[in-house]
């Protein structure tokens, strides 16, 4: 990388203000292959069209042997292009990766990879604004077994892509003025065993969600949430990102308590590692620990929000879930229509590094200097 990057302005003519949370058409995406014969990874091929070839019998669409991550690239106010955290993902990557037997890719490939799918595609990172109201590059890095075999086993090939999109946000609103919803407990459907990979972001872990969370956001909940499937009386997470809570105070003045789950069951967010240290620098207390969904139920929560690369931090205004077979119950929070001031103010300060108008004092965003336009 130069000293001093090629900047990338923003595509002329693309409606930034009517973008989704969608795939866009790019200029293409970065691929590495690992094979048994080299036991390495292979050198960065990039590919234009938004297709792969690939066996039938490949283990990665027959067994299920897919992971991946989801991270985000900003433009600053100085035109820079930069990236949130993406060591955090490369690290998370392997954590996977192990889950389902594929080789751990190491980290200055992940980067590379991550930033020539931005370098060639930021043409679609959003015009700078503060708190990246205009939303971002999302960067979706996935590996498979695309090799292929029919018994139980780890295939000799593995391939390891980044993809961009630019999107807007998943729930609402992206910036600072994120709408509250309304989340339902998924009454009949568990989405990770303990002792099995909940804390690993396989693909296998998403799709089983899909037609529960389908029936709910037609029946007026936009988000999905999980209690633990040995007991059913913890939270885990919601479908789409992690659960985080404000207590309740006896009165305003007191110091805020951030409670985060913790769970083997439970992925770890880098955007919840994120919003823990935000808490702390306010001087908040944090409580890491497992959450009784009882204390949702006796309304001991004046906050939740859930948490994530795609979801941010989106403020939840109610749950409701299955006190019978056949009935629910509804939990207000807060004033039970709008976004608490608590998660608002961290999200401010969440999204004001990301887009570069807060200090960066933990070096999270990279490179320091931008994504360089002439890779
Ligand atoms: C992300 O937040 O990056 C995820 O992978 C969640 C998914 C709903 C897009």
């Amino acid at each position: 990388m130069s000293a001093a990057p090629k900047q990338i302005p923003p595509r002329a003519g693309f409606e930034w203000e009517k973008l989704a949370f969608d795939l866009y058409p790019t200029s293409g995406f970065a691929k590495y292959v690992w094979t048994a014969e080299t036991g390495e990874w292979g050198p960065v091929e990039w590919v234009k069209e938004p297709y792969l070839n690939l066996h039938v019998g490949n283990v990665g669409l027959n067994y299920g042997a897919s992971v991946f991550e989801g991270l985000k690239a900003f433009r600053h106010a100085d035109g820079h292009i930069r990236i949130f955290r993406p060591k955090d993902n490369a690290a998370r990557l392997n954590h996977s990766a192990d889950a389902v037997s594929m080789p751990a890719l190491p980290e200055e490939l992940f980067l590379e990879g991550v930033h020539l799918a931005v370098a060639r595609n930021g043409d679609l990172v959003p015009p700078h604004a503060p708190n990246a109201v205009n939303g971002s590059l999302y960067i979706r890095p996935l590996m498979f077994a695309s090799g292929a075999n029919l018994i139980l086993a780890p295939p000799s090939e593995f391939t390891f892509i980044v993809y961009v999109t630019p999107t807007g946000s998943l729930y609402g609103a992206a910036g600072t003025k994120a709408p509250a919803i309304d989340a339902f407990v998924i009454e009949k459907f568990d989405r990770a065993a303990p002792r099995g990979n909940g804390s690993a972001k396989l693909a296998g872990n998403y799709a089983p969600t899909f037609k529960h969370a389908a029936a709910a956001k037609k029946a007026g909940y936009p988000l999905t949430m999980h209690l633990d499937s040995a007991t059913r009386t913890y939270v885990d997470e919601f479908s789409t990102s992690n659960f985080l809570a404000i207590k309740k105070q006896a009165d305003a003045s007191q110091r805020k308590t951030l409670v985060v789950p913790e769970s083997e069951s439970i992925l770890k967010s880098v955007t919840t590692k994120a919003i823990i240290q935000i808490a702390k620098d306010f001087g908040w207390a944090v409580e890491r620990r497992r959450v009784l969904f009882q204390e949702v139920k006796d309304g001991l929560f004046e906050e939740v929000a859930a948490c994530g690369t795609a979801a941010a931090l989106t403020p939840v205004r109610s749950i409701t879930y299955h006190d019978s077979p056949e009935t629910t119950k509804k939990v207000s929070i807060g004033d039970g229509e709008n976004a608490g001031p608590g998660f608002l103010s961290i999200l401010t300060q969440l999204t004001g590094i990301q887009s570069g108008v807060q200090e960066d004092k933990h070096d999270w965003v990279w490179p320091k200097a931008g994504v360089d336009g002439s890779v």
